[in-house]
């Protein structure tokens, strides 16, 4: 495009430096007071090329124009006069103009081209700047001394869903703890003094908690005066999550060997203490003693309910896998639990998009889903609607129970899977460590969502494997 702009140039330099030559050439001489004019004429082309051309283009063309025009001095005049002298001084006029003209053109082309040369060198500079900071995959934040963001990287603006209207703006949004923060934040100005490893929770963009390990450091100017902070945060939710698994794994295995040795030991005393008591209680004609009776029944079917969780929990894995309708498999569920739910004031409504057969530990299966119900319905003591719903995503069966309950608290949220865990008087704690271990044999995952007052989701997402051997083992 540049090259073709300056042909065109070119040529109508030329063609314009023909034409008045022409015009020298075929006007008579007795029309002579004409032909000064013609030959300032020359004047226009020396000038235009030496701003498009420059130096180079002021000079030659003053050396063409110079070449085409004195032949013609001789030719009409023969003789050489002062009047023709003063013609031929006019040549040189054509190289002082050209070249003047041209220099002083070069010379801004020049500074133009350093300055062009400066401003590439900084974009240059700021956009590797910027990709290596946008390369980290920690969050990067700068800001001033009220704690005004003034620049943030890219994860850090897809982590919180930020644009460029933060800047300016406070970090209140980011910390789920800011006081605690902030404070530690105005010491890092006050004291010129950098903190690291501070661990705090976030909120995310969508909504999540993430755990994070904090560092900051004094950003000093040039005299050394802190002008702000650089603040990095690393996202360590999956270190968590890891350790969390660890411990619970750990609790788990724990819990497994001391419950099938326990367990057994505890259930054929419990049979024998039940069956006399039952015994007496036929036999006696005493109130108190039957009351009292009753009482040590209904507390041994407690503890025997417990002693099942338990000896449920220890049971080795059983792989009874079989392809089947993961529809029928809940809607079988549903038909087992609507009666404890309905006792409780709560119904339970469910809804497929479509179906399809997976291998599947049905009973496993059954176990798991029934604890997850009866949480939801114990969650809702005044009553009202437990929401199942199976759907399919990218190779997996997602299948969520909504309830509208009292909620889990944040900072309960991790807890819920660990055995012995509960809120209730007469509750195990066992329900959802044994899910969340079913789950886990079948290569799925489980989330949860919760607000409190609000309601629970508890998501449960399977792979769709339809064959044995299909799985990762
Ligand atoms: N849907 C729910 N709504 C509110 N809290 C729940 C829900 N599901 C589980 N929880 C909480 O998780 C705890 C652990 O549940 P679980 O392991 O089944 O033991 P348990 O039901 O014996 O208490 C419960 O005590 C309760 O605090
Ligand atoms: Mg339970």
């Amino acid at each position: 495009m540049k090259n073709k702009n300056l042909m065109r140039d070119a040529a109508l330099i030329g063609i314009s430096i023909l034409v008045i030559t022409m015009l020298h050439y075929f006007t008579i001489s007795s029309k002579w007071d004409i032909h000064d004019f013609y030959r300032r004429l020359y004047y226009i082309p020396i000038i235009i090329s030496a701003f498009k051309f420059r130096l180079k283009g002021g000079v030659m063309t003053s050396l063409v124009i110079s070449a085409l025009y004195a032949p013609h001095l001789v030719l009409y005049f023969g003789k050489i006069d002062i009047a023709i002298l003063n013609q031929f001084f006019e040549i040189i006029m054509f190289f002082v103009v050209g070249t003047i003209t041209g220099f002083l053109v070069e010379s801004d082309f020049r500074k133009k081209m350093m300055l062009e040369f400066q401003i590439r060198k900084l974009t240059d500079l700021e956009n590797y700047t910027q990709n290596i900071l946008d390369s980290i995959t920690n969050v990067l934040l700068a800001v001033d001394k009220d704690l005004k963001i003034r620049s943030i990287n890219k994860e850090g603006r897809r982590l919180f869903n930020l644009d460029d209207r933060c800047i300016g703006s406070g970090m209140e949004e980011l910390f789920i703890q800011y006081d605690q923060i902030e404070k530690i934040l105005k010491e890092v100005i006050t004291y010129n003094k950098k903190v690291v490893n501070i661990e705090t929770k976030c909120n995310s963009s969508d909504g999540k908690t993430i755990f994070v390990k904090l560092l900051a450091y004094p950003l000093r100017n040039i005299v050394n005066k802190v002008e702000g902070i650089v603040i990095v945060l690393e996202d360590i939710s999956e270190i968590r999550k890891l350790e969390s698994q660890i411990r619970r794994a750990e609790k788990l295995s724990a819990v497994g060997q001391l419950a099938s040795g326990v367990a057994h030991e505890i259930r054929n005393p419990m049979g024998i203490i039940k069956t006399i008591s039952q015994t007496i209680c036929q036999e006696t004609q005493d109130e108190d003693i039957k009351e009292g009776l009753d009482i040590i029944i209904h507390e041994i079917n407690r503890a025997n309910s417990v002693v099942k969780a338990l000896l449920d929990f220890a049971k080795p894995e059983v792989h009874q896998v079989k392809l089947q309708s993961i529809d029928k498999l809940i809607r079988d569920i549903v038909r087992i639990t609507k009666k404890y739910a309905q006792q409780h004031n709560v119904r339970i409504k469910y809804h497929s998009e479509e179906d399809t057969n997976i291998l599947l530990d049905s009973e496993k299966i059954k176990q798991a889903f029934i604890n997850i119900i009866f949480n939801s319905v114990q969650a809702m003591p005044q009553g009202g609607t437990l929401n199942i719903n199976l759907e399919f995503k990218e190779g997996w069966v997602h299948i969520s129970f909504i309830d509208t309950g009292k909620g889990i608290s944040k900072d309960k949220l991790d807890k819920i899977f660990d055995p012995f865990y509960t809120t209730k008087d007469t509750g195990t704690g066992l329900g959802l460590a044994i899910t969340h271990r079913i789950i886990e044999e079948h290569k799925g995952h489980i989330e949860v969502q919760s607000e409190i007052e609000k309601g629970t989701t508890i998501g449960i997402y399977l792979p769709v494997i339809q064959e044995k051997g299909d799985s990762n083992d």
